[in-house]
């Protein structure tokens, strides 16, 4: 009987030393001292033996079971050691590792527009923002576009309900200023503006500056020198200028601005389709009805305004030929801008 307890505790103690991994010693476990186990089942022949082998053989049964609990207790505090080892080294993270795709860069758009707005800050500007849910009357009214005036057809608008709308220019930055400060007022607005359009220079969603100047005295000669400064800074020292009559329900007189192409200097190019010249932005006169809506009385003061979109600029300057390039967002075209 002694014997063949000392067989199987030999036999379980190898079966504990040979144990890879903790689940095969938990089996182990339950194999030898488990309610069916090896080990367990000994005692059931305590029954055959005579009342004084009894207690001897007992002790015997106990100090076995104790000598395997111990020898798996141990083993196991080296395998769980051992796996947590392993699991910290495969988890590890190398922060010496050269990724580079990792790295983004700045938006083309975003390039242009900080461009943009740095060269009117140095002319004394100031950059204000608003909403891109806008009300009719700031969008259209105040800017001497009434309902049904067929000037409201130049830009197909994404309404929300009959007098709430996606506004479809940066211009209701000049109304919601005008209506809130006094003049003298010197401001540029970027931000986005949507339009139901979309084709190879259109995009539903794209981005507009729209710049205001208001105060005592002020004519179309400083809208033209103004904006040929911009140009220059924009386009390069060599960059000449245009201005032609146009319309704009919230300017008189209204120019458009044309600059000469960068690309060809003005000689003629694809970029500039043979002419020499590419339209860069509308422009005029603010128009007196247009003070007057704003609370400004057009008997002491005048002003310029002026606007253009950020998508265009960044396409001229960069020559990316199709506007949706700018909103896919595809890193492998967004990285050549840095
Ligand atoms: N809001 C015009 C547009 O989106 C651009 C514009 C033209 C803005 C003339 C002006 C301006 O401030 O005076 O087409």
């Amino acid at each position: 009987m002694f014997d063949i307890i000392k067989q199987i505790v030999e036999k379980c103690r190898l079966a504990i030393e040979e144990a890879t991994d903790t689940s095969i010693l938990a089996d182990i476990k339950v194999r030898f001292l488990g309610k069916n186990g090896e080990y367990t089942g000994i005692l059931r022949g305590m029954k055959n033996l005579s009342p004084e082998e009894r207690p001897s053989f007992g002790k015997f049964v106990n100090e076995g079971r104790a000598f395997i609990e111990q020898k798996i207790a141990e083993k196991e505090a080296q395998l769980k050691a051992e796996e947590q080892r392993k699991k910290l080294e495969s988890e590890t993270i190398d922060v010496t590792l050269d990724d580079d795709s990792a790295i983004g860069s700045i938006h083309p758009l975003t390039l242009v527009k900080d461009e943009i707005v740095n060269i009117f800050l140095g002319l004394g500007f100031e950059v204000k923002e608003g909403p891109e849910i806008e009300t009719d009357m700031f969008n259209f009214q105040l800017l001497n576009v009434p309902k049904d005036h067929p000037a409201r057809d130049m830009q197909d608008t994404f309404y929300l309900t009959d007098n709430i709308l996606l506004r479809t220019h940066t211009s209701p930055m000049q109304a919601r200023v005008m209506t809130t400060e006094k003049p003298p007022i010197r401001i540029i607005c970027p931000g986005k503006v949507y339009r139901s359009d979309d084709d190879a220079t259109h995009s539903p969603i794209f981005n507009q500056v729209e710049g205001l100047v208001i105060d005592k005295g002020v004519s179309l000669s400083h809208l033209k020198g103004c904006l040929d400064m911009f140009a220059k800074a924009m386009f390069g020292k060599e960059t000449k200028t245009r201005f032609r009559p146009s319309y704009f329900p919230f300017t008189e007189p209204s120019v458009e601005v044309d600059v000469s192409c960068s690309m060809c200097g003005g000689k003629g190019c694809k970029l500039c389709k043979g002419t020499g010249w590419i339209e860069v932005l509308g422009a005029g006169v603010v128009n007196p009805d247009v003070l007057t809506n704003c609370g400004i009385d057009p008997e002491e003061y005048s002003g310029f305004a002026f606007g253009f979109g950020v998508d265009r600029m960044a396409m001229i300057k960069y020559g990316i030929p199709h506007i949706r390039l700018m909103y896919e967002n595809d890193v492998r075209v967004l990285k050549q801008y840095k």
